[in-house]
């Protein structure tokens, strides 16, 4: 059923449309809270992220109910995985990097990184970390320096803080100014987002 939608409500889709970055994703690597997933995902859409991956293989994807903190996951894509080899070897199609968070030695502050190269990050479950068979596959550690006595940031507050590093980047480089995705994707998308 067609629902009346108002200008000005298209002209924002389209705006939010036209900043979608294509190549930078985020993934959750068997994130079990459902309030910490909500809060990604809502700094995933602030931030301009199109897609993002699941790998759930320990945990359950959470049920994220009707709340308004979890509306954002309408505008997001999200695509499911179960094998972590098939969804990096996807990742890194076309060049593209896939950090993974941790604090080995070789692991290197987000402000280190190059955000405006087609870029995925995963972020880990609250409790295990990293999965091991995604440790394996990815060597490239991402941190964000921390000066205080707690170890960790909770995991949305980590997403926002790389995703921020990464936005800034991007903004600076004039990737907010042009779209990502193609026309004949935007076509597509916008019609069913004018549905939502
Ligand atoms: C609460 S932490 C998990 C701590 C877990 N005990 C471990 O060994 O990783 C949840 C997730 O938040 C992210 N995270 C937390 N602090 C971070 C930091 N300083 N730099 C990068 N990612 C961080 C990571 O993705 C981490 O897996």
């Amino acid at each position: 059923m067609s629902r009346k939608i108002t200008e000005k409500r298209k002209q924002k889709i389209d705006k939010v449309l036209s900043q979608r970055q294509k190549d930078l994703t985020l993934v959750m690597d068997n994130i079990w809270d459902p309030h910490n997933v909500s809060a990604v995902l809502r700094s995933c859409d602030a931030f301009g992220v199109f897609d993002v991956h699941l790998y759930y293989t320990t945990s359950q994807w959470p049920d994220l109910g009707k709340k308004s903190s979890a509306s954002a996951k309408k505008w997001i894509r999200r695509v499911r995985h179960i094998d972590a080899e098939s969804m990096i070897s996807q990742l890194r199609q076309d060049g593209g990097q896939v950090l993974r968070t941790g604090f080995s030695s070789t692991a290197r502050p987000v402000m280190d990184f190059d955000f405006t190269r087609p870029t995925s990050i995963i972020l880990s479950n609250e409790h295990n970390g990293t999965a091991p068979e995604i440790a394996e596959l990815v060597q490239d550690e991402i941190y964000i320096p921390m000066h205080g006595m707690v170890q960790s940031f909770n995991v949305s507050v980590a997403a926002a803080i790389i995703l921020y590093e990464a936005s800034t980047q991007r903004r600076k480089a004039g990737m907010y100014d042009s779209p990502t995705l193609s026309v004949d994707e935007i076509e597509g998308i916008r019609k069913e987002w004018y549905e939502r």
